[in-house]
């Protein structure tokens, strides 16, 4: 269903492996492109494909949905889901082809279908607009039909290889169990692959497509400072795509603590005062600081959920990081200040800061900050009190035998 870059190269591959293909699109110039064996997109491959599959007779084209749809072992629909005028995507066309379906399935008692959704579409369509229009038309059946959201990866000029060999292949259902029609389709893929449930499978496209667009955005904004500053921008990616430990890697990437310590918070202040000081406007760059300060408000509402005034509180960590004794611009020193304000009894259990051992602009932060002093516990006390909460700023929780109410680890986000 939708004959665009998605559906036609769904299409074309599709039957050059030996499935039959109905394609569904109401452009009528679209279906006699590939009814004469041609391509209605500029795609490498696609158009070899398709004239292969119209020779095998694999393939066919039609502008409105036909009964042989009913007796389909799998639907693909991957019509267009524009941007409306308030930025969120259009989903007339879903909604519409959805109802076509559902219509077919009522009109052909014996049909059971599997429909994939291809086209990217919000976390919530499928439960709150998709499914209810098959409940809507095929009210007792509707269990006749199998709803999956398979999120397309390609990339438009490269779409044949990466249908045939894309970088993640993820499959959302209800329960998030595996779909056996996709499975078979995708047998040998040497994909990894993930089955999860219809909202995790909704959100990965727009998280891929903005990380993608952040790091475009990062690289021309460090770009534009080189040119300002004289600096080779060549030189500069060379050196920095190398690094495939801190750069290019899993690392600093987990959705967890916010960014603190002696380097980071220091280091971006400064390159964004070189940044305006050279004329640059780098949106991304200046707004870091900003972002990491509202991730520090969220995680105190997070772990403060429904937690009584004055309830006991302990911290598990105070330095900025697992294994250290750095307190410079430590996020879980201002998660301590915010939680004492808010009226709870904080204690902090941090076995690495030893006050009377504190040296230099360490020492600074303890002076600033007195109640770290006043509020570090030992190892008996933690695992003789009984906590209302447990902020885990480490993930190390279970590693101790402590008592609490409720524990929340905020280095991983689940
Ligand atoms: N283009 C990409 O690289 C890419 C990659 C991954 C995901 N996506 C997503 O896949 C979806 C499709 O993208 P595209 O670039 O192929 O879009 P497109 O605009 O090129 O094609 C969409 C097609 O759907 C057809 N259509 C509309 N209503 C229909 C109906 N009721 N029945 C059948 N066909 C109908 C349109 O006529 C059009 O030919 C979008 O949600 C897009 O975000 C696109």
């Amino acid at each position: 269903m939708g004959l665009g870059y998605v559906g036609v190269t769904a299409a074309a591959c599709l039957a050059s492996q030996g499935h039959d293909v109905i394609g569904v699109d109401p452009n009528a110039t679209k279906v006699d492109t590939i009814l004469n064996g041609k391509s209605p997109i500029m795609e490498p491959g696609v158009e070899d494909l398709i004239r292969g599959a119209r020779t095998a007779n694999k393939v066919t084209a039609v502008t409105s949905i036909v009964p042989e749809v009913a007796q389909a072992d799998l639907v693909m629909v991957c019509v267009g889901t524009p941007s409306a005028a308030d930025g969120s995507h259009n989903m007339t066309h879903i909604a519409e082809v959805s109802r076509q379906l559902a219509v077919l399935v009522k009109e052909n008692p014996y049909s059971r279908l599997t429909i994939a959704y291809r086209s990217t579409i919000r976390p919530g369509t499928i439960e709150e607009l998709i499914q209810p229009i098959f409940d809507g038309v095929l009210s007792s059946e509707a269990d006749r039909i199998e709803l999956v959201y398979y999120p397309e990866f390609l990339r438009e000029a490269s779409a044949v290889q990466d249908f045939f060999d894309p970088p993640k292949v993820v499959i959302g259902t209800k329960t998030g169990a595996p779909c056996k029609v996709l499975d078979e389709i995708n047998e040998g893929m040497k994909a990894p692959v993930f089955y999860v449930k219809y909202r995790e499978s909704e959100l990965t496209k727009f998280v891929d497509n903005t990380f993608h667009a952040v790091k475009t955005v990062f690289a021309n904004e460090v770009g534009r400072l080189c040119v300002q500053l004289g600096i080779s921008a060549a030189e500069i990616h060379r050196i920095f795509v190398a690094d495939t430990k801190l750069n290019i890697s899993p690392s600093y990437l987990r959705p967890g603590g916010a960014f603190g310590g002696s380097c980071l918070p220091k280091d971006v202040r400064a390159l964004q005062h070189i940044s305006r000081s050279t004329g640059g406007s780098a949106h991304l760059i200046e707004s870091l600081i900003e972002s990491n300060e509202a991730h520090k408000s969220f995680l105190f509402n997070y772990v403060t959920k429904e937690l009584e005034f004055g309830a006991s509180v302990l911290m598990i960590g105070i330095s900025f990081k697992r294994d250290s004794d750095d307190l410079r611009e430590s996020p879980n020193v201002d998660l301590a200040r915010m939680l004492i304000t808010a009226g709870y009894q904080v204690s902090i259990f941090d076995p690495h800061v030893k006050p009377d051992s504190l040296i230099g602009q360490n020492l600074g932060v303890l002076s600033n900050s007195p109640f770290i002093r006043q509020l570090l516990v030992d190892h008996p006390t933690m695992e003789g009190t009984s906590w209302d909460l447990v902020v885990d700023t480490r993930g190390t929780a279970s590693d101790y035998s402590i008592t609490a109410r409720r524990t929340v680890d905020i280095s991983r986000l689940s």
